[in-house]
């Protein structure tokens, strides 16, 4: 395509990572736009961009963190469209970016589903991933959709069910548009979108990826929620009983998962560690302590 320079959004820096090292083997500049709260809070992500060459653009706007960073990276695009592309980091954003994110993140849904039944022999009786735009549950999902499974996508309750204190778009969302796509998504009182919160930085957005609203329209997904102190069990409990550190938004999987696990009394759940933890531990030990 000619171009000379990727951009990109990242909440909690791992498609930030992921596209910086892309584009320091493909010998392209990058620019990855972050909210001010988000570089503080996600700081180990910060250093491995830069040591990659990667241009991290500081977000202040709003509330600093990932919304704030799509419309930052958008509003770049549109300047520098001749010369740039937005590789954006879900399933979010006008067509095609929503089905590209999707194909290229079944990747780890088709593998998942071949290494389970080669483990176990058969399919799991449910897949559990957490959804913020929701690329990693689309990935998973696509995997799964055609089988008798059942799939829940998971998201962060956060503080509580007021507005303002979670990011669950698709549980407590009406239908609209932001971004360049039409979806389910949490608005304030004049129908913008409305500030989020999550204790995780790459689930805070007001909205999750079209094919979530219509996978939740149709009842083929379920969608429920996991809150923080829930969220923060589950970081410690899988690192304790695993010695696996997931990310704080996989632990909104796990926790679920966990959870789920006991009505079933028997079967298995597939649960799907998005990232690892390692981004997380300084916050986590600065902010909750050992627990
Ligand atoms: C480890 C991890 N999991 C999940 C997400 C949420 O994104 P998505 O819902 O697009 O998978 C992020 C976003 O930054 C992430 O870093």
């Amino acid at each position: 395509m000619g171009k000379k320079k990727v951009i990109a959004e990242t909440g909690a820096g791992q498609h930030g990572v992921a596209l910086a090292t892309a584009a320091a083997y493909f010998g392209l500049e990058c620019d990855i736009y972050m909210g001010s709260v988000d570089i503080k809070k996600q700081a180990p992500n910060v250093a491995r961009m830069k040591i990659l060459g990667a241009n991290v653009v500081e977000v202040t706007e709003g509330l600093q963190t990932l919304k704030e960073a799509v419309d930052a990276a958008f509003k770049a695009y549109a300047n520098e469209y001749k010369d740039a592309i937005y590789c954006i980091g879900s399933v979010l954003g006008p067509h095609p970016f929503p089905m590209m994110v999707r194909d290229f993140q079944s990747v780890v849904g088709i593998e998942a589903r071949e290494q389970f039944i080669n483990m176990t022999g058969e399919l799991p009786d449910a897949v559990v991933a957490c959804v913020g735009g929701g690329s990693n549950a689309m990935g998973m999902f696509a995997g799964f959709l055609n089988d008798p499974v059942d799939l829940y996508g998971i998201e962060p309750l956060g503080r509580g069910e007021k507005l303002g204190d979670h990011a669950a778009s698709l549980k407590y969302g009406t239908e609209g548009i932001m971004h360049g796509f039409n979806s389910i998504m949490l608005k304030d009182e004049n129908g913008e979108p409305a500030p989020v919160y999550s204790v995780a930085s790459g689930l805070d957005y007001p909205s999750s990826g079209p094919e979530h609203a219509f996978l939740q329209e149709i009842g083929r997904v379920k969608y429920d929620v996991i809150n923080d102190d829930e969220t923060i069990d589950a970081f410690f409990e899988l690192s304790r009983m695993e010695g696996i550190i997931p990310a704080i938004e996989s632990a909104h999987a796990v926790a679920y998962g966990m959870k789920l696990a006991k009505t079933l009394g028997k079967g298995s759940v597939l649960i799907n560690l998005s990232g690892r933890g390692d981004k997380d531990m300084d916050y986590i030990i600065e902010k909750y302590g050992i627990r």
